[in-house]
């Protein structure tokens, strides 16, 4: 394990996924690729988040084997549990304690401009629970924790990760003086490749997303060849031939989704697929895009049913990475609880 304390001018990553039901392409593309090709050069700290899934209604027992799932998903996607940390939150308490104390620094009104709390919570605000409204300060503890200094995620986490910067700035004038150096640096959200917001295969102008009511409208991880293939051929699409510039894929959301998935998925940009798809028909394109998501995602969903015949192992590797990740968390957590004034 190298670096484990941040000095000076070292980067650190962190960034988490919730444990509710199986991972999906946006997920992959948003998310967890990027996480694999960024951990070989800056040191990582991966969490999945189930103090976060918590906000909403879980089953207890499908929480466990969500957490095994997702573990799993993340370990065949490629990330190194030598070389980063993997673990799930509520095994590192410094999260919630941190939270609390972060809650002291968030202001209501900031919490009040997060669209996620409006969309999740809905038209019954008055029944969502305290959780789901103070869930973008856990986020920050999160982050904040591990003083991390980069954060990738899809385009749907950028506005929680500016009120990170917002607590940590706020904390920083709060309990650290003129003349020290600030406690938080401010951490900064990645939001990298062609695919930062993966829309739904039904309607291009939402996001995919896992309480999608139709299976249709996202790939899993964990699909078969066969649902991968059938959900693309299926994927909404219009009736014109693919265009030759991005201003052309303006008003054509299925058409720009497709495009931006098989964009990310072969690495290239989304100018050098719209050349090689210039006028074809989506009855040529298609074919081609299930060969790349078949190609890519099978090998992983192969694997995490592998490592998912062993959830004893799967849960050594959280448990190790839980100490860990403590072993960065308790020193930062002594020092807040110092600046704040408690005896510890
Ligand atoms: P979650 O579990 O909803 O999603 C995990 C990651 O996947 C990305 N993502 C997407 N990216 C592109 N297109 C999509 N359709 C799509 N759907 C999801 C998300 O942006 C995210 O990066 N609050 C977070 C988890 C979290 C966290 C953190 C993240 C808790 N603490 C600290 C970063 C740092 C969430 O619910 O992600």
């Amino acid at each position: 394990m190298k670096n484990l304390q941040l000095d000076g001018e070292k980067k650190r990553i962190f960034s988490g996924v919730q444990p509710t039901g199986n991972l999906h392409l946006g997920n992959y593309l948003g998310a967890i690729k990027n996480w694999v090709n960024l951990q070989n050069d800056i040191f990582s700290i991966f969490s999945i988040v189930d103090l976060h899934a918590i906000t909403v209604p879980q089953e207890p027992l499908k929480l466990k084997s969500s957490t095994h799932e997702v573990a799993a998903a993340i370990i065949a996607s490629g990330i190194d549990i030598d070389k980063s940390i993997l673990f799930n939150q509520s095994l590192v308490k410094e999260h919630s304690e941190l939270a609390w104390i972060l809650n002291c620094v968030c202001r209501i009104g900031w919490l009040n401009r997060m669209t996620q709390f409006k969309e999740k919570a809905g038209k019954n605000k008055e029944n969502a629970t305290v959780g789901l409204y103070g869930y973008p300060v856990l986020m920050a503890a999160d982050i904040l924790l591990y003083k991390s200094t980069h954060v990738p995620v899809g385009d749907d986490q950028k506005q929680h990760i500016e009120l990170a910067r917002d607590i940590a700035s706020s904390f920083n004038n709060m309990f650290t003086s003129d003349n020290e150096e600030d406690f938080f640096t401010l951490p900064k959200p990645q939001i990298i490749g062609e695919a930062k917001r993966v829309m739904s295969l039904r309607d291009g102008t939402k996001k995919m997303s896992k309480s999608d009511a139709s299976d249709a409208s996202r790939i899993n991880l964990t699909d078969t060849k066969e649902e991968i293939s059938n959900k693309i051929k299926k994927a909404k699409t219009d009736p014109h031939p693919l265009p030759s510039t991005l201003q052309e894929l303006k008003d054509r959301p299925e058409a720009h989704n497709l495009l931006s998935i098989y964009s990310s998925l072969s690495d290239q940009t989304l100018e050098k697929v719209l050349k090689e798809f210039s006028g074809k028909g989506f009855s040529y394109f298609k074919p081609k895009l299930i060969d790349l998501a078949v190609e890519t995602l099978n090998p992983i969903s192969l694997e995490m049913r592998n490592l998912l015949k062993d959830t004893n192992q799967i849960d050594k590797v959280l448990k190790n990475g839980a100490q860990k990740a403590r072993e960065i968390a308790e020193p930062v957590l002594k020092d807040i609880k110092n600046l704040v004034g408690f005896i510890n």
